[in-house]
């Protein structure tokens, strides 16, 4: 007999700590209350089919899958992605056929993606639970093969592990985990402004760049401001200047936010969006005035792009009249 199941997995925003997870940083991320939703039935062969509302053609794997980052239609690469890893990792994954849903923007940066590997992970391990820190690097691999882009933890860990209400503080370079509550005198508002893809985008530019700084100065997270003096390239003191810099705004953000000082809060925000913009050169012209326009509406504390960059969304706090 088939069993019925269904998995949920959220989208997800980040406040503040973008470009540092893959240098072991801080992140500061949030679960939003969109959602990836699969539902079907556990199956005794190993097939997995899965039709999706927002894509035309289905996706059909056979398990064991040789080589995820060749399934068509391309959606099904995160899925194969997963089961790849999962196979790798020893739980063979028994078939399932069900219908993956999403109320989480494709292509907004609220990251779609990660979500729907943390959906499928959650069905294919149903039946030997896994813990959300391990199932976030399997699913982060996944991403990798299925995208080719070399992401941090970020997304997945907060998909996996975050709570709704809070913000998920990740320490990237231990993986421990923090939940901070949103105080219910501000709100956290989300607007999207351009569709961006980070496969074919400067991220992993910027990966390579993160790791050649570190060639020279040692570990970011450990790295000060006054250390840079030695990296004779221009571009790659900055692209290191925003990173500490940046894991330094997360720590004061989240004292902000616990001793109820919605200014500085909001004013570091704002901050790592320039930060961002001037130092990581990963905003734009479109993203920028979103950002200034978002700081002129009334209430509002402080702005900035969120994610990966290149496009996608502005992430803003407001105070609660
Ligand atoms: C994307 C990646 C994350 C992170 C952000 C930037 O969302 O998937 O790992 O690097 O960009 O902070």
């Amino acid at each position: 007999m088939p069993e019925k199941f269904r998995a949920i997995a959220p989208g997800r925003v980040n406040l503040i700590g973008d470009h540092t997870d893959y240098t072991g940083g801080l992140v500061l991320p949030m679960v939003l209350e969109v959602a990836t939703t699969i539902t079907g039935d556990v199956t005794d062969d190993r097939v997995w089919h899965l039709v999706s509302d927002d894509e035309p053609l289905p996706v059909t794997l056979h398990l064991p899958i040789d080589d995820p980052a060749r399934i068509e239609p391309r959606w099904g690469r995160y899925v194969a992605g997963v089961l790849h890893e999962l196979e790798r990792a020893g739980v063979a994954p028994r078939g399932f056929s069900g219908r993956v849903s999403t109320t989480v923007p494709i292509g907004s940066g609220l990251s779609s993606s990660a979500a729907l590997e943390i959906a499928v992970a959650r069905v294919a391990t149903v039946d030997r639970p896994m813990p959300p820190t391990d199932m976030a690097q399997l699913c982060q691999r996944a991403e990798h093969v299925a995208s080719g882009v070399p992401c941090g933890i970020m997304d997945q860990l907060c998909i996996a592990a975050g709570q709704p209400g809070h913000a998920t503080l990740i320490d990237c370079r231990d993986l421990s985990i923090e939940h901070v509550p949103i105080p219910s005198a501000v709100t956290v508002s989300v607007e999207f402004i351009a569709p961006r893809t980070l496969a074919g985008s400067e991220y992993a530019d910027r990966v390579t760049e993160t790791t050649a700084v570190e060639r020279i100065v040692g570990p970011l997270r450990d790295a000060s401001l006054e250390s840079l003096s030695v990296i004779a390239d221009e571009k790659l003191r900055r692209r290191a200047h925003h990173v500490i810099s940046e894991n330094q705004r997360v720590l004061d953000f989240v004292a902000a936010l616990r001793r109820a000082d919605w200014t500085e809060a909001g004013r570091l925000m704002t901050e790592s969006h320039w930060s961002l913009s001037r130092d990581f050169e990963t905003s734009n012209a479109t993203m920028d005035a979103a950002v200034e326009r978002t700081l002129r509406a009334p209430g509002v504390l402080g702005a900035r792009m969120t994610g990966g960059g290149f496009g996608g969304c502005v992430v803003a706090l407001r105070s609660v009249e």
